[in-house]
C-alpha cells in the first residue's frame, strides 16, 4: 500500500466546517435547500469513516450565530433538515455507539428541535465508540462571552483563572482541542468556529464542496495532518524528544 494512504498519526479529534452546500446546489442549478438535504446525506459516510480511522471525536460546525441572518425561507428550511436528520439517523447513530452532544447556545433554536437535541443527547450519554459534537447555533466570540458571565456570575478571582479554568467554562468542556480542522469549499477563514479551542489545530482547506466531500477526500485530509509537524511554539528537536517519550 503506499505509505501516504497509511497515516500513523490520526487525529483524536478532528472538527469539519461543512461548508459549500449553496454553491454545491447553484452548480446543478438546484435550489440551496438542495445543497443541505446533499450535505445531510454526507454525514453517514463521512461519520463511519472517522470510527473505521479510529477519530474520537467530530465536531461539525452545522449552523453559526451568524447563520440566522440568512434569508427567513432557508433559515426555516434548515432548521427542519437538522430536525429531520435527528430523527432519521438517532436510532442507528446510538447503535453504532455513537454520543451525541451539543455545542453552542440552546437558547434561540425553536423548542421542538431543543427538545430532540436533548433527547438525542440523553439517549445516547453512555455511548463511547465516537463523540459527535454538533456546533448549531454555534459562535466562537458567544461561547466565550457566555464562559465570561458564567466566571463572573461564580465570583471567581482573576488571579485563580487560567487556560485549563477557563476551558471548563466553554461548550466543550470535558474535551480536548481539535487536532485538526478541515474547511470544505476553499474559503479560508474560520468564521467564528472554536476560536479559543483551535489555537494549536492543524487547519485543512480543500475546495471540494461539502456534498462532495467522500472518503477518499477525507484520506487526503487525514494523509496531510500526518505529514505535519506540530510544534506547539518549540524547536523541532524538542517536540521530537517530547514524542519518544
Ligand atoms: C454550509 O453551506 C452550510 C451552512 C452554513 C448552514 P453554505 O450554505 O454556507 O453554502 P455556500 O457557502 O453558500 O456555498
Ligand atoms: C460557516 O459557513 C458556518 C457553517 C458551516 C455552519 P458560512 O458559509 O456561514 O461562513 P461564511 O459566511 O462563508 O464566513
Ligand atoms: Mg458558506
Amino acid at each position: 500500500m503506499n505509505p501516504a494512504s497509511t497515516p500513523t498519526q490520526v487525529p483524536y479529534h478532528l472538527a469539519i466546517i461543512m461548508d459549500g452546500n449553496g454553491r454545491w446546489a447553484k452548480s446543478r442549478g438546484l435550489p440551496r435547500l438542495a445543497g443541505h438535504h446533499a450535505g445531510t446525506e454526507n454525514l453517514r459516510r463521512i461519520l463511519r469513516s472517522c470510527v473505521k480511522h479510529g477519530i474520537k471525536i467530530l465536531t461539525l460546525y452545522a449552523f453559526s450565530t451568524e447563520n440566522w441572518g440568512r434569508p427567513a425561507d432557508e433559515v426555516r428550511g434548515l432548521m427542519g433538515i437538522l430536525e429531520q436528520v435527528i430523527e432519521r439517523e438517532l436510532n442507528e447513530l446510538h447503535a453504532e455507539g455513537v454520543r451525541i452532544r451539543h455545542i453552542g447556545r440552546m437558547n434561540g433554536i425553536a423548542p421542538r428541535l431543543q427538545r430532540k437535541i436533548t433527547h438525542a443527547v440523553e439517549m445516547t450519554r453512555n455511548n463511547d465508540t465516537l463523540i459527535l459534537n454538533v456546533a448549531l447555533n454555534y459562535g466562537g466570540r458567544q461561547e466565550i462571552i457566555d464562559a465570561v458571565r458564567r466566571l463572573l456570575a461564580d465570583g471567581v478571582k482573576p488571579e485563580a483563572l487560567d487556560d485549563a479554568l477557563f476551558g471548563q467554562y466553554l461548550y466543550t468542556d470535558g474535551l480536548p482541542d481539535p487536532d485538526l480542522i478541515v474547511r470544505t469549499s476553499g474559503e479560508m477563514r474560520v468564521s467564528n468556529f472554536l476560536i479559543w479551542q483551535g489555537a494549536y489545530a492543524e487547519y485543512y482547506a480543500t475546495p471540494t464542496y461539502w456534498p462532495d466531500f467522500n472518503e477518499d477526500e477525507l484520506q487526503k485530509a487525514l494523509d496531510h495532518y500526518a505529514s505535519r509537524e506540530r510544534r506547539f511554539g518549540l524547536v523541532a528537536e524538542q517536540t521530537i524528544a517530547a514524542r519518544s517519550k
